[in-house]
């Protein structure tokens, strides 16, 4: 193998990637993150690896979620805490009815990087290079908006910053302490079939925490009451950007990927000879790989095997999103091949890319009912199989979104363009999401027995 440096992809063929006019000013754009600060610490993504081996071995497990791409026009304080706030409810759920240390990782603070399936869009008779993440180009269908700009790095790593910096403030400044959140009544929660659920979990939140604080364990003296952690994620596609923050962390000597704790590689940028294999096996973060339905068996152990020769727990995570029904078929080979020759990994289900589809009046969303089931034979396998089922990767908002249809008050197509409102896909809102952690949590639960 060839000798690693953050610059070393440069050399190897790369997909999804735009073509920028100027040269020059990407250079420059590229020198000048170079010099900013990291947007995270070294010690913080090696604390994640160790959480992820937990979950590799079957002690914890990865909520993993957020937008499907942020965006800077919608970027503001309330949908900022409204989805940290969702994350945060969902992990209550899942680590009180299923019983299981929850590992939340959001998919936030930096997922403005998009693969596209076209080169080019196409509306009435005008084609127009695709909107890929406000990263690279502006979503709306104007030429001038679709030509790729080296500034919006400056500008991605600009939201990021202060994204993060909430986040951090929300996680340590006491709206994440436990007997606020399990308070949490959002208005969700008031007119959702799954209330009284909730406030029973909540309420029985609220005993033992009553009943810690007889026996000595406070808010005052314990920070894990007090304080949760939140890490950061997203797609590392642009790798002009994530190498521009790779920073050697002055304690190990080690390679890092600063743009966020962990960061994952698509299903369309994971060919075994490509510039992202060769990016992503030099950083020390833990990092994801998407697995679609198409992936051979061969070819994951020598993917696991460019990417953690040393086999250890916690490194990668193979997210499946293979849709409902092609799961049952795949995945099972995979994880008895993974399985048989001793690989750690991490797997976690991303029951939403696999179950895209086209509603009758145009709009591109998902059905509830498909993802979930996606989730159950997730589950179903791993168990057969004698793995983990590890985590869940979400595309969902804290907002009242009408994307995807179904969940408990039956959306249906015709509901879609009431609060359409994604720049990519289609997100699961904070009712639907809220009870799959009720149902991951009954599995959870059954698993665990
Ligand atoms: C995504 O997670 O938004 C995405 C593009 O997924 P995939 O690489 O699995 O298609
Ligand atoms: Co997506």
């Amino acid at each position: 193998m060839n000798t690693w440096t953050p610059q070393s992809w440069r050399a190897f063929p790369i997909q999804q990637q735009p073509h920028y006019d100027d040269p020059a000013l990407l250079a420059t754009v590229e020198q000048q993150l170079h010099s900013f600060p990291p947007l995270v610490f070294a010690q913080e993504t090696r604390d994640l690896f160790s959480q992820l081996g937990q979950v590799a071995e079957g002690n914890a497990f990865l909520l993993q979620g957020g937008d499907c791409a942020e965006s800077f026009s919608n970027f503001n304080a309330p949908k900022i805490r409204d989805t940290f706030k969702v994350l945060l409810q969902m992990a209550v759920v899942m680590t009180f009815a299923g019983g299981c240390p929850v590992v939340k990782v959001a998919r936030m603070a930096g997922q403005y990087a998009k693969p596209r399936s076209s080169d080019l869009e196409s509306i009435d008779g005008i084609s127009l290079p695709s909107y890929r993440g406000d990263i690279v180009n502006s979503f709306e269908f104007t030429e001038a908006a679709r030509k790729p700009d080296p500034n919006r790095l400056l500008t991605a790593y600009h939201h990021s910053a202060a994204t993060l910096n909430l986040l951090r403030a929300f996680a340590q400044g006491g709206l994440a302490d436990l007997h606020q959140v399990s308070r949490w009544n959002m208005g969700f929660v008031e007119s959702n079939p799954l209330k009284g659920r909730y406030q029973d979990i909540a309420q029985r939140i609220q005993e033992a925490l009553r009943f810690m604080e007889i026996c000595g364990i406070s808010a005052q003296n314990s920070p894990s009451i007090r304080e949760t952690t939140l890490y950061t994620s997203h797609e590392a596609l642009l790798l002009n950007y994530e190498e521009a923050l790779t920073r050697r962390d002055s304690l190990t000597g080690l390679w890092y990927d600063c743009s966020a704790h962990m960061v994952w590689i698509g299903e369309r940028t994971r060919q075994l000879d490509h510039a992202h294999i060769e990016f992503f096996r030099g950083i020390h973060n833990p990092i994801g790989v998407k697995v679609g339905p198409g992936m051979d068996e061969l070819d994951l152990i020598r993917l696991i095997d460019q990417l953690n020769p040393d086999n250890i727990p916690g490194r990668l995570t193979l997210i499946t999103r293979m849709g409902a029904d092609k799961l049952a078929d795949k995945l099972p080979a995979l994880v008895r091949r993974v399985q048989r020759e001793g690989r750690k990994v991490v797997w976690s289900s991303d029951p939403m890319h696999g179950n895209t589809v086209k509603a009758s009046n145009d709009y591109k969303t998902r059905d509830f009912e498909a993802i979930l089931r996606e989730i159950r034979n997730f589950f179903a396998v791993h168990q057969a199989e004698g793995s983990h089922a590890g985590g869940i990767h979400l595309e969902m908002t804290g907002e009242h979104v009408t994307e995807c249809t179904g969940g408990a008050y039956g959306l249906s197509e015709n509901d879609l363009s009431q609060r359409y409102f994604t720049q990519c896909d289609p997100r699961l809102n904070a009712d639907q999401v809220l009870e799959l952690a009720f149902l991951i949590a009954d599995t959870l639960q059954s698993v665990r027995k």
